[in-house]
């Protein structure tokens, strides 16, 4: 049987043709990866961040359209996906990295904020962008590995990481025919903070092309769903 249209090589390098990708923090590291891995494979790209500057200078390097602002300004993401000019097909929420401390110093402000950025911030993207993402579109939202073990500092991470696949199952089933994903992310050499556990995680690491290269399988793999996937070049089996 000769190959249908889909199938061939050229179909697949640009297999995002024609697609919106929005990403929520897309001016930097695994985000802007995946931007840019998007707008290679055709897709028109929408970025958002806090800082205006190095947002329009990702903005003019891919071609995108940007909104800068802060998402867990959960008002202002609202209004943000209202004023969405067109229906889009996959969003990638990064955003803020994780905040670790050590019960002694403990704050319940920045404790609060970090579960707005991590376990609401989410599930307001999956309500507010519901009614705005094509079916058989994604969300695919980001956590760490490093809650995944236990140490000093990591107890508000360890339970929002133990937190979200289920958060992203549950979703998946609220919001199909969209497709809801989590990836989990090992260090990944950006700037993030630096977590409890990185001095002792010698290893390979993943790099965000990896995880880009990652987020944009489950952009067009329509068979998952509801899923967690690790890359974190094997901090956690070494572990
Ligand atoms: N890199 C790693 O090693 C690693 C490992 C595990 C998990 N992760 C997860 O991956 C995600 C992204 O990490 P990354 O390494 O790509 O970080 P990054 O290079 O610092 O990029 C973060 C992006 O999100 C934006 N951002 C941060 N806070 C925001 C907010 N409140 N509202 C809107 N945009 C915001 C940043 O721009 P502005 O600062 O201008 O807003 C930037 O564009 C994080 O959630 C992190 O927990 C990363």
């Amino acid at each position: 049987m000769a190959p249908s249209a889909n199938s061939s090589p050229v179909h697949r390098e640009r297999d995002l043709l024609g697609q919106t990708v929005l990403i929520i923090g897309g001016s930097s590291g695994i985000g802007l990866e995946t931007a840019r891995l998007a707008r290679a494979k055709g897709a028109d790209i929408i970025l958002t961040a806090r800082n205006p500057d190095r947002l329009h200078r990702a903005g003019l390097a891919l071609g995108a359209s940007i909104a800068a602002f802060d998402a867990t300004d959960f008002d202002r993401l609202e209004r943000f996906f209202d004023a969405l000019p067109r229906a889009i097909d996959h969003l990638l929420v990064t955003g803020p990295g994780p905040c670790y401390a050590p019960l002694s110093e403990f704050d319940l402000a920045a404790a609060r904020r970090d579960i707005d950025a991590h376990l609401l911030l989410p599930l307001q993207v999956a309500k507010d962008a519901a009614s705005k993402v094509r079916p058989a579109g994604t969300l695919l939202f980001m956590d760490g590995v490093s809650g995944r073990r236990a140490a000093a500092g990591l107890s508000l991470i360890a339970a929002l990481t133990a937190g979200l696949p289920a958060l992203t199952k549950a979703l998946a089933l609220e919001i199909a025919p969209v497709r809801v994903n989590l990836i989990t992310a090992g260090l990944a050499g950006t700037p993030l903070p630096a977590s409890p556990l990185s001095d002792e995680i010698d290893g390979p690491r993943g790099r965000p092309a990896d995880i880009a290269a990652l987020a944009i399988h489950l952009m067009t793999n329509t068979a998952v769903t509801g899923a967690t996937f690790d890359i974190d070049g094997s901090q956690l089996v070494g572990g």
